[in-house]
């Protein structure tokens, strides 16, 4: 008998016949499929141009038969682990079978379960109640199934019992599955833990939307230690994780209480646009788009808006998103935040710092005492010290000179002299050992905005502010304003920029000029602060920065 081997035309399947028009591929599947077969493979013959079937050489027929005693421990091997996964598989629908015996269903003899939020399960104690939400914790243990079921206004142990712990859907349940529990809550007994110091006692529930298992379980596609970048490709899904969803709950509560201390000083809200033709901070960082043909770009403040909101108004704020095309891949950089501006009317420099330190005191006041917010501060800053009044106040000549006592140079490696930018890196090693706000001032004209006022005692420096935090450094950067026409003319001129666009920024001074002056807080840095993250990127929703924008 023979069987026939070709390595370019031949396949190895059970179904080839080995045969000169249907041969194998090798010669270890010849030898494994017809072992008592002479081998004949197809290759150049001796002594000849000519291709054709020779048989096989001694060395060549040993390999192939050793190749041939591999296959078939190979195949052994498969066959055995289809017959293991086969009777699992008989045994995993035979459990199922029996487990979708057991049919779950709502006792309706029970009192009627009232639909809450799982924010006032405490309220709920000895009530029978519905609850629904997402399965964020769950373990099998001793007969029992316990849910740490989350709805994004708290969490609740939810331990389910009997048939409810042993029906098909329990059995199948995974994390990031939705859920509606009915049941009683139940204080837990002393020694016993879980959120709230409560747990329900289900009496019903029903899968609404299983997660998936496997691959694309929820703790696959987000391992805490993953890479930053695949995290935010899956933002929307750790969105949920304990840690993220803190910090952005406290975001919430630093936004309301910003609100609620501008309404004590009754400052007025506002919404200026985001797409603009006119620069604040310098065409470096601006996001140019085409608007209708025209060039326009989305806005780097707020600022000259709210300006011209203060005559009709009186003082006022905004919180809205500012857009900076950042070089910088810094940890306090971002190419959008959350920028919160206020302005305000007849006030000298001094009011103005006295204005600035005490909002920001008073809102960390209150988003400390947010029952929400407060706790949540505590455990992602356990060190946190709210601020005192007065911050300590620094004029920006004795920075430097404080800058180079400490041996810290400037970025050319050089000792500070009037003039120098405090870069991110200098100024955060002031603030971090001061380690207390700062208010530091008076910085040179030829660093600061065009805007800005001359302070009149040395005119080399402008009536500026930034406010440092330890960790972070600058949060909120402010000023008064120029309030001279020609003034300020020159300096539109000064900086290059087309006087034209900036008419309506002008006429300001030209319609009832008046003394004000205003600041931005970047409120990602000050959360930064607050909740002791190192990057900016952990306090936003869904960060943007160089190369990131999306999803
Ligand atoms: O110091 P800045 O550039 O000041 C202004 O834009 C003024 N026009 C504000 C005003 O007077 N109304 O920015 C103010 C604050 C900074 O202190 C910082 O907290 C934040 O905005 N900020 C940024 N935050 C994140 N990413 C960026 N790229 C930021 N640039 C500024």
């Amino acid at each position: 008998m023979s069987v026939y081997v070709n390595e370019k035309t031949g396949i190895d399947t059970k179904e080839t016949a080995g045969s000169e028009s249907a041969p194998f591929q090798t010669p270890a599947f010849a030898a494994f499929t017809q072992p008592e077969a002479k081998i004949f493979v197809y290759k150049q013959l001796e002594e000849s141009e000519e291709f054709g079937y020779a048989e096989i050489s001694a060395s060549a027929l040993k390999k192939a038969k050793k190749g041939a005693e591999g296959l078939k421990k190979k195949l052994e091997k498969q066959a055995k682990a289809d017959e293991e996964a086969k009777s699992k598989q008989e045994e995993a629908a035979k459990k199922f079978a029996e487990l979708d015996l057991i049919k779950i269903e709502e006792d309706l003899s029970l009192p009627k379960a009232e639909k809450i939020k799982l924010r006032s399960t405490t309220e709920k104690v000895d009530q029978r109640v519905l609850v629904q939400g997402w399965v964020h914790r769950f373990r099998l243990q001793k007969g029992l199934a316990f849910i740490t079921l989350r709805d994004g206004t708290g969490f609740l142990q939810c331990v389910l019992s009997g048939d409810l712990a042993k029906c098909r859907s329990t059995v199948e349940l995974t994390l990031e599955s939705t859920v509606a529990i009915k049941g009683v809550i139940n204080k837990l007994p002393e020694g016993k833990t879980a959120p709230g110091g409560v747990e329900l006692k289900a009496d019903y529930y029903e899968v609404l939307g299983f997660a998936p298992a496997g691959d694309d379980s929820i703790t696959n596609k987000v391992q805490e230690n993953a890479d930053p970048s695949l995290l935010l490709d899956q933002r929307h899904l750790t969105l949920r994780g304990e840690t993220l969803s803190a910090v952005l709950k406290v975001r919430s509560a630093l936004v309301d209480s910003f609100r609620k201390v501008f309404a004590e000083h009754h400052m007025m809200e506002v919404t200026p646009p985001c797409m603009v033709q006119t620069q604040v901070e310098g065409g470096s960082t601006l996001f140019k788009m085409d608007y209708y043909g025209e060039e326009a770009y989305l806005t780097q403040s707020s600022q000259l808006y709210l300006e011209t909101c203060v005559p009709a108004f009186g003082d006022v704020f905004c919180v809205q998103e500012s857009f900076r095309a950042e070089k910088s891949h810094t940890r306090r950089h971002l190419s959008e935040y959350t920028h919160i501006e206020a302005e305000l009317g007849f006030l000298d420099f001094e009011e103005f710092l006295t204005h600035i330190e005490t909002v920001i005191t008073k809102t960390v006041k209150y988003v400390l005492e947010d029952p929400v917010a407060g706790p949540l501060v505590k455990q992602l800053n356990p060190g946190f010290t709210a601020p005192s009044l007065p911050f300590l106040r620094m004029k920006y000549v004795d920075a430097l000179d404080w800058l180079n006592e400490h041996g810290i140079p400037n970025e050319d490696g050089e000792k500070f002299k009037f003039g120098d930018d405090i870069a991110e890196a200098a100024e955060r090693k002031m603030t971090d050992e001061i380690n207390k706000p700062i208010l530091l001032t008076r910085f040179p004209v030829e660093i600061k905005s065009f805007y800005m006022k001359k302070d009149k005692e040395d005119p080399r420096v402008t009536e500026s502010v930034d406010v440092l935090m330890p960790n972070v450094g600058e949060v909120t950067g402010g000023s008064m304003r120029i309030d001279d026409l020609a003034e300020l003319e020159a300096a539109i001129k000064r900086e290059g920029l087309d006087a034209e666009a900036y008419y309506w920024f002008t006429d300001l001074r030209k319609y009832g000029t008046f003394q004000h002056g205003g600041y931005g807080l970047g409120t990602e840095r000050i959360l930064a602060w607050l909740c002791d993250r190192f990057t900016v990127r952990d306090c936003s929703l869904y960060p943007r920065f160089t190369g990131r924008c999306k999803p």
